[in-house]
Formats: structure tokens, sequence, C-alpha cells
């Protein structure tokens, strides 16, 4: 079912981002309502120039106070439909022994508690509209273990579960909840040395103007969970079966991986 997107409001973190910007002019282009943040006030006001009809909240996605404003901004934009996208996100690519205590938590902090908190703190919003949904912005590592991206497969992985389990619990409620998985993107969440092992193994990389039309679609269509991309989501499939299937062809990345992803010295 088609959605009247000029009927929506839409919050959006990581606005201006790679894929939250292309977000942005896409549903702008449709009369959407929207509400940007982000935690670079320049960026955040470039990108609020450009577009018809926004509000703007700077902030970090993981404090409260960020929240706290968003909900009262989100209280004086009512519309026929509520949607939040999640979509701000941080990935650390490197191997666990590597990584420090501060890093791990930040991770799993930008990735997982803040969209659980936001989730949360919102759900009065998104109840008071004829129609809410979460979008939850996950990956294609949200279903596949990868190495050197442990912990940011925890926390889309724990991204997928919470959305799975949320939109259970609020079945009997006019509130739906989509995981939507991206395979990589050609944004600067990657740094050189992913976009480097990513050539490598000759990986599909879509770029966001490619990827923004599936994922409006995914929204209208209200799939619960989709996976973009061939043959990627059929890995993801394959891999929640047969796991052992995929550890056996991942393995024989593993040296190139660790090629790309360990410091020098370092095997
Ligand atoms: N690119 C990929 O290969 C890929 C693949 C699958 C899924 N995804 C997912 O797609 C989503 C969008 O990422 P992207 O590819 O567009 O990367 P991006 O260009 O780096 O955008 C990420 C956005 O998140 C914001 N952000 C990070 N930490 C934040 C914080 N603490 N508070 C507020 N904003 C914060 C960043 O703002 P600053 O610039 O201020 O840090 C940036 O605007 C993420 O959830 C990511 O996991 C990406």
């Amino acid at each position: 079912m088609s959605l009247d997107w000029q009927q929506q409001t839409v919050i959006i973190t990581g606005a201006y981002g790679g894929l939250g910007q292309e977000l942005c002019k896409s549903l702008d282009r449709l009369g959407t309502h929207l509400i940007i943040t982000g935690r670079n006030k320049e960026k955040l006001k470039q990108l609020e120039q450009s577009l018809n009809n926004c509000t703007s909240l700077v902030g970090d996605v993981g404090s409260d106070e960020f929240m706290n404003e968003l909900l009262v901004i989100a209280m004086n934009k009512k519309a026929n439909g509520h949607i939040l996208i999640n979509n701000a996100g941080v990935s650390t690519a490197a191997f666990l022994a590597l990584q420090s205590k501060d890093e791990i938590q930040a991770q799993l902090n930008i990735n997982l508690l803040a969209p659980i908190l936001l989730c949360q703190t919102l759900l009065p919003w998104l109840k008071s509209s004829k129609n809410g949904k979460i979008i939850n912005i996950g990956s294609t590592f949200g279903a596949i273990g990868y190495p050197g991206f442990s912990i940011y497969c925890a926390s889309k992985f724990g991204l997928r579960g919470f959305s799975q389990a949320l939109n259970r619990e609020l079945s009997d409620t006019t509130v739906e909840v989509q995981y939507l998985a991206p395979r990589a993107i050609t944004t600067k969440i990657n740094s050189d040395k992913v976009n480097k092992l990513n050539q490598e193994l000759n990986n599909n990389v879509d770029t966001p103007e490619q990827l923004v039309p599936q994922i409006i679609n995914a929204i209208e269509k209200g799939k619960k969970e989709k996976f973009f991309g061939f043959p990627e989501k059929l890995f993801a499939k394959i891999n929640g079966l047969f796991p052992s299937i995929v550890s056996g062809s991942i393995s024989k990345e593993l040296v190139t991986i660790k090629k790309h992803l360990n410091k020098e010295g370092q095997s």
C-alpha cells in the first residue's frame, strides 16, 4: 500500500550523513515534513536550507537532553503519520583485540542503545498519530557475523532482535517497526582500509542514490525486515539456516581481511 508522504512527519537521525542526506532529499521531494538531526550545527543548517519543509535539532543521539528536546519538537509537529528513522551510526573496522573499551562502548551506544532509547522516548509521539512507524537502519552485518566487525555486528544483530521484539510488543497498537538492512554503501562510515578491502574482495557497494528508492519502497510496503542487494540477502538467509557454510567461505577471506584491517606488524 502506498503511503501519503505529504501527511507524514519524519524524524531522521544522522541526517547529513551519506545515506541520511539522500533520504532527506527524496522525502523532501515527496512533500514530507522532516525533523532532521545531527551533531554538527553547520552541516545540519546547510542541509536544512536545501530542504523545503523542515525543522532541525542539533545534538548527540546518545544524550538524554537531545532525546527530550526531540520529543517536545515532535509533539508540536503532529501529522496523520509519524515516522522515526534511526539512521545515525558508526562503524569501527578493527579486530577485537585492537579496540579500547571506550571504542567498544561508543559503537554499541550509538548503534544500539541510542536507537532503543529514542524509540522509547518517542513512543508517545508515534502512538499519537493514525500510523506510527519506526525504521531501524540495520546492515547485512546484522545477519552475518564478519571478522573485523564484531562490535558493529553485535550492534546490528542487537538492533535486529530489538526491532523484531518491539514490533511484536506493539502489534496491538498503530505503531510498526521495520528493520531495513543495506549491504555496503559508498559513504564516509567506511574508512579507506574498508574501501580497499571491499575492492579486493569484489564486494558489491551501492550508492545512496541506488539504495534510497528501495528503502522508500520498503517503508511504503511496511516490510518488517528487509535485506537489500543480491546475493547478500541470500547469504543472510543461508547464514541463519546453515552458518557453517558461510563460515567456510568467510574463513577463506580471513587472510585478506587481516591484511587490510590489522595494524602494520600484527598478524
Ligand atoms: N555505508 C555502509 O556501508 C552501510 C552499510 C549498511 C548499513 N549502514 C548503516 O547506514 C546508516 C547510515 O550510515 P552512512 O552509511 O550514511 O554513514 P555516514 O555517512 O557516516 O553517516 C552516519 C551519520 O551518523 C551520524 N552520527 C554518528 N554518531 C552520531 C552521534 N553520536 N550523534 C548523532 N549523529 C551521529 C554522523 O554524524 P557525524 O558526521 O557528525 O559523525 C553521520 O551523519 C548507519 O546506521 C549505518 O550503520 C551503512
